[in-house]
């Protein structure tokens, strides 16, 4: 494994500050530890001795299992911190909270959390590892780089790279961590990005995130030019005004449907973060069909995980422990 060469962070906060090289040092990390998952004995001792704490303020199925998993197979120890049952409720701090878990010597601290920039706050308070899983409607970097793993994957099988594709957004842009992460990890790789939906949810200042990325409005006219199409999850707990009409609209003119899918390219991969809204922005014949690479993103989620932990917490000290 060389990719420790390449990667000097301790925190993963998005994908903004990365460079190309940097992504794809996580990329191919993932890619060495995802045979680990094969094994009759899913663990190598990359991590052993460490600590890693999941303190998540908002519910996970994926993410926050996901990073268990992936520190237990790298032999690290997993907590799993309980907000709802914590001194949170008493009032103590994000800063307090997280300098008192750092105090009983731990080396990773997993945030997710409803404000933007709050893993950016705890990696200035903490001395160990701060990986962010999601904050607010700002980055979920890991999300970001499960999909690209899921995409490059994909397409190199077919002898394409990233840089050759054209991928769509589509949905809850606006509110969507997943989406910002996707448009800086795509643009720097060289994929061609556009963001689809009504213009309450994709507003014309979404260009300032990428000034290469397009803006579409309507769905039918943009399936057909491209390789890969994410559908976001319509974020209702975050949504502040109503966005669209109704649900019944909404799906009927960005829903991806059985239907829809006849003006894609015969090869599309589709793509969703989960959790979905099941006949509001896929439809289940799409999102369980042949084109869903959708539990396949779950998957390779846990060795992109691997890879954002091994590189963070452990890179200087084990590569001897891989072989
Ligand atoms: N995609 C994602 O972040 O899912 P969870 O909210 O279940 O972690």
């Amino acid at each position: 494994m060389t990719a420790e060469r390449t990667w000097t962070r301790s925190h993963l906060l998005g994908l903004e500050e990365l460079s190309a090289d940097e992504i794809l040092s996580i990329l191919d990390t993932a890619q060495s530890l995802k045979e680990v998952s094969t094994r009759s004995i899913k663990k190598v001792p990359a991590l052993r001795g460490k600590v890693m704490v999941n303190l998540f303020f908002e519910d996970s199925t994926r993410t926050k299992t996901s990073f268990s998993l992936a520190a237990q197979r790298l032999s690290a120890d997993v907590i799993d911190f309980s907000v709802s049952t914590s001194s949170v409720s008493k009032g103590e701090t994000l800063r307090d909270t997280a300098r008192n878990i750092e105090a009983m010597g731990v080396d990773v601290i997993v945030v997710r959390h409803r404000s933007s920039g709050a893993p950016l706050l705890l990696s200035q308070c903490v001395e160990c590892s701060v990986i962010n899983a999601g904050d607010g409607s700002h980055e979920h970097p890991t999300q970001g780089l499960l999909d690209l793993f899921t995409i490059r994957e994909t397409f190199e099988a077919r002898g394409k790279k990233i840089s050759d594709l054209h991928v769509a957004i589509v949905g809850d842009i606006a509110n969507s961590r997943v989406a910002r992460s996707n448009i800086h990890a795509l643009t720097k790789l060289g994929a061609r990005v556009t963001l689809v939906g009504p213009s309450t949810l994709v507003p014309g200042d979404m260009k300032k995130i990428h000034p290469n990325i397009a803006i579409a409005h309507d769905l039918d006219a943009v399936l057909p030019q491209v390789d890969v199409i994410n559908m976001l999850r319509i974020q209702f707990e975050r949504l502040t005004s109503a966005a669209f009409p109704s649900v019944r609209e909404y799906s009927r003119f960005f829903g991806l449907t059985h239907e829809r899918l006849k003006l894609c390219r015969p090869d599309v991969l589709v793509l969703h973060p989960g959790p979905m809204n099941r006949g509001l922005e896929i439809n289940t014949n799409v999102a369980d069909g042949d084109h869903s690479a959708i539990l396949r993103q779950v998957s390779n989620g846990l060795a992109v995980r691997m890879a954002v932990l091994y590189l963070c917490v452990g890179a200087n000290s084990v590569a001897r422990n891989l072989a």
